[in-house]
């Protein structure tokens, strides 16, 4: 399996990622798009070879965000593969590529938009963020996020400061 990071996405991965992510996650009704409302800095993909058809991919946002007055980035991630290629390691694979470009970051933040790749964050050492996160809208309307949220903190310290502001403000937009 090759693994490539990928910050420009053009019109025929677009493409692509959007026909994984159909085949995977078809309840999800992206209308078109491979994320969920922000459009991802960094798309890590997955081919069986060298110029191959994408078969997984994992997306990153990088976020600025204020916590208690504190600067903290994080990366927020979403993942699909697909469901002919599932089981054999992918997600895994992508997952400690993701990590390895979010060293660095406050914490990696994930929403369960299904429950299939819970076992799978867990065993990376994610963990239910226990407090409301909440974003904005593109009108500016506060959202409060109703897909379970799992956290791993990467800076000692960031899910206390979280806590203790009582909810975890995304600014504009999920993913
Ligand atoms: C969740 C998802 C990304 C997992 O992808 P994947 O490539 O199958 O994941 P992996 O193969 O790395 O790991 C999945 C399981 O397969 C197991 N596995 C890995 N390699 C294996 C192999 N060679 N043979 C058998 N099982 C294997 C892993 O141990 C893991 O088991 P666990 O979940 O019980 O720990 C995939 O199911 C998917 O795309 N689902 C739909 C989209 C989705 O739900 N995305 C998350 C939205 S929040």
């Amino acid at each position: 399996m090759l693994i490539e990071v990928c910050a420009d996405v053009d019109a025929s991965l677009e493409q692509e990622l959007v026909a994984l992510v159909a085949r995977a996650l078809p309840q999800a009704h992206l209308q078109g798009r491979w994320y969920w409302d922000s459009r991802p800095d960094v798309v890590v993909v997955a081919r069986a070879v060298l110029g191959g058809a994408v078969i997984g991919f994992r997306m990153v946002v990088w976020r600025d965000l204020d916590v208690g007055g504190q600067p903290y980035a994080i990366a927020g991630t979403g993942v699909a593969v697909d469901p002919v290629w599932q089981r054999q390691g992918i997600a895994t694979a992508l997952t400690t590529k993701v990590l390895a470009l979010a060293d660095g970051c406050a914490a990696v933040v994930v929403f369960l938009g299904t429950d299939e790749a819970r076992s799978l964050l867990e065993r990376f050492g994610f963990v239910p963020l226990l407090v409301p996160v909440v974003s904005l809208d593109a009108r500016g309307s506060e959202v409060k996020e109703t897909a379970p949220c799992l956290v791993k903190e990467l800076q000692p310290g960031f899910v206390d400061a979280v806590v203790a502001t009582g909810s975890l403000c995304l600014g504009r937009g999920t993913w």
